[in-house]
């Protein structure tokens, strides 16, 4: 067993022995540790690299390799100790390497530098995390869809200012969650395409005088290029910044769900409900039943907002290349990542769970205004000019609403007084079946169409599960 060296990776430079309030205040393992596996990872292909160029023999390779498997199991078993003198994850490695290895550990250092080394975990890191991301969200699109092809002649009213608009269907509805999702995948794919870029071989921030393998590295890793630029490389964090905000975007796409979740299961609407395996109860009062799941995933979304904020905040000021400061990008991103794809797991799980009162929906949906631009449309058919029907249709709404009256409840003669290019089929306006089959415009609610684009978006998920499937 080899004698263990000075503590510090930076023992010729510094002399004497940290402060311990030092140690204490720069040490970031408690977070950094979460990336043990890819650090290790990344140390055998630069080992494999290094024994390939003929930076080192034979047997330095299989005494680091050796060593790094038994640090693997360390961590897969919870065996692996930390000490309070090990900085980060990386240097806890290099230590416990040390003692299974030897000198062999200072030798797979060759050419490589923390800072590179923790942009390069951290791309692996993020590569991951996009695609267990888009693969949540497609989970959460393939429950709504499930919903809506169920729901597909379930009407409901459309909202604008929270008021009621126009009638359309549950299964339209919920399609508009499945449309914000479809651009929270792309821009995860995106996110991850950028995070797809070797910084390893870098250096510090000058790269290096040994004739190192980049592209062999790359290949190794399954990176799809390796950086251009090795300043760039060690201090850019825009990554962390896309797939952060990618995160705040599908958190918030979230939160919109889960407050008209909180909504409609308000006594006050009345369209939703949980079973009680889904709901929560109040200390205090013996009636209620709350939406706390919605209620938090709305809640959580400020924080994975805030996520995004410090990371820009972080760089902002930042010289070139890398600083200390950058050692603080994980914990937001972490934060975002895990934050988000719990989200998403128990948004599709309260999205297949959720009762609809299909009668409550209904009646809201029959309030015959809602025909009001129908009628208006039956005039524009006869050739009345827009804005003229609008005035029309509008004075008619106001003189019924006076005397405590519906549009449904005008005669035909009442509707022939307001414009004699009224037919008698504006008597028929209100069936809502109907008023919900004739909005046949493209990406419209008609329930015919909605089928189509249910069946359509089925084979959308189906082709991005594929996709997803090769990322693994
Ligand atoms: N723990 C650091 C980080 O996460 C990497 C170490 C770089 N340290 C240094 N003194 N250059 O960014």
């Amino acid at each position: 067993m080899p004698e263990p060296r000075a503590t510090k990776l930076w023992a010729g430079r510094l002399g004497g022995s940290t402060a311990g309030v030092v140690e204490r205040y720069t040490s970031s393992v408690d977070v950094d540790q979460r990336l043990h596996a890819e650090d290790v990872t990344q140390s055998l292909a630069h080992a494999r690299m290094l024994r390939r160029i003929g930076m080192i023999d034979e047997a330095t390779l299989h005494a680091i390799e050796a060593g790094l498997h038994q640090i693997v199991r360390e961590f897969d078993e919870g065996a692996f100790v930390f000490e309070h003198s090990d900085e980060d994850i990386h240097s806890a490695v290099e230590r416990r390497l040390r003692e299974l290895a030897g000198d062999a550990a200072g030798a797979l250092q060759t050419g490589r530098s923390r800072n590179d080394q923790v942009a390069t975990d951290l791309r692996m890191f993020g590569k991951r995390a996009c695609s267990d991301l888009a693969r949540a969200a497609l989970a959460l699109q393939d429950a709504l869809l499930r919903r809506a092809a169920e729901q597909r002649d379930a009407v409901m009213p459309a909202y604008t200012h929270l008021q009621r608009a126009q009638p359309v269907t549950v299964a339209h509805h919920l399609l508009a969650y499945v449309e914000m999702l479809q651009r929270d995948i792309e821009r995860l794919l995106d996110a991850r395409r950028r995070c797809d870029v070797l910084p390893l071989g870098s250096g510090a921030v000058a790269g290096s005088t040994l004739p190192l393998d980049r592209e062999l590295t790359a290949r190794e890793l399954g990176f799809g290029s390796v950086s251009r630029n090795s300043i760039d490389s060690v201090s850019d964090r825009d990554f962390a910044v896309e797939i952060t905000s990618a995160c705040a975007l599908i958190m918030v796409h979230g939160s919109r769900l889960a407050e008209e979740i909180v909504l409609w299961m308000s006594r006050e609407f009345g369209f939703a409900l949980l079973p009680d395996t889904h709901a929560t109860g109040s200390s205090l009062m013996p009636q209620k039943k709350n939406p706390d799941v919605a209620e938090l995933a709305r809640g959580r979304t400020a924080r994975v907002i805030g996520d995004v904020t410090t990371l820009l905040t972080l760089i902002k000021g930042l010289p070139l290349s890398y600083n200390r400061d950058l050692q603080e990008d994980k914990r937001p991103l972490f934060d975002a990542v895990d934050t988000t794809a719990a989200t998403l797991d128990v948004l599709a799980d309260v999205v297949s769970v959720l009762g609809f009162d299909a009668d409550a929906m209904r009646r809201a949906a029959s309030d015959p205004e809602l025909m009001a631009t129908d009628a208006a449309e039956l005039l524009v058919r006869q050739g009345v000019p827009f804005r003229e029907a609008h005035e029309i249709v509008g004075a008619l709404v106001r003189e019924t609403l006076g005397d405590g009256r519906t549009l449904a409840d005008l005669t035909l003669d009442e509707w022939r007084e307001a414009s004699p290019h009224f037919s008698p089929e504006v008597l028929e306006l209100f069936d809502i079946d109907a008023a919900v089959a004739r909005r046949r415009t493209a990406g419209g609610p008609a329930p015919d169409l909605v089928a189509q684009q249910i069946a359509a978006a089925q084979e959308r998920l189906a082709g991005m599960s594929t996709e997803l499937e090769r990322l693994r």
